[in-house]
C-alpha cells in the first residue's frame, strides 16, 4: 500500500514536470536564438547590434517580445502595414526566419535599460 502511494505520486510529479517543460519551452517559441543571430546580420544595419538601435528612425528590436515581431513582419510581408524599407525585407523572410530572427532580438534585453 505504502509503495503503491510512493509510485503513484512519482508518476504525478513526473507528469508534472513534463507538462512544465513542454510549457516553458513552448511559451518560448519555436524560434531558434543561434539561427537568428545569423539570419539578421542584414537587420542589424539598420536596427542596430542585436537590435539595440540608438538612432529614432529605427525602431529597437532589442527586448521585443518575439510574438510582436512576428506579427509585424507578417504585417510588411502581406502589405498591410505599409513602408518602403519593411516591405522590402520581410518580403524575403519565410515563417521559419521570422520566428528565428523574432527569438534572437526578444533574447537581447537584459540590458535594454541601463543603455538608453
Ligand atoms: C534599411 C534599413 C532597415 C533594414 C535593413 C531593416 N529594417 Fe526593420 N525597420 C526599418 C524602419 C525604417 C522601420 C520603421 C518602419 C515604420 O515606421 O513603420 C522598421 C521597422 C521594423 C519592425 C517594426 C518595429 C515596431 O516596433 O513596430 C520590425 C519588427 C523590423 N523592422 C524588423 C526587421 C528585421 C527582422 C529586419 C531584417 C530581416 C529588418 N527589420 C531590416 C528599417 C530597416
Amino acid at each position: 500500500m505504502c509503495f503503491r502511494q510512493y509510485s503513484i505520486r512519482g508518476l504525478i510529479t513526473s507528469t508534472t514536470l513534463i507538462i512544465i517543460t513542454l510549457f516553458v519551452t513552448n511559451v518560448q517559441g519555436d524560434g531558434s536564438v543561434e539561427e537568428g543571430r545569423k539570419k539578421a546580420r542584414a537587420c542589424q544595419v539598420c536596427h542596430g547590434e542585436g537590435g539595440k538601435s540608438k538612432n529614432p528612425t529605427y525602431p529597437r528590436l532589442a527586448g521585443q517580445h518575439a510574438k510582436y515581431i512576428i506579427k509585424q513582419l507578417k504585417a510588411f510581408k502581406s502589405g498591410t502595414r505599409k513602408d518602403p524599407i519593411m516591405n522590402g525585407m520581410a518580403a524575403t523572410l519565410s515563417l521559419d526566419d521570422m520566428e528565428d530572427v523574432a527569438a534572437f532580438f526578444q533574447s537581447n534585453g537584459s540590458d535594454n535599460i541601463a543603455e538608453r
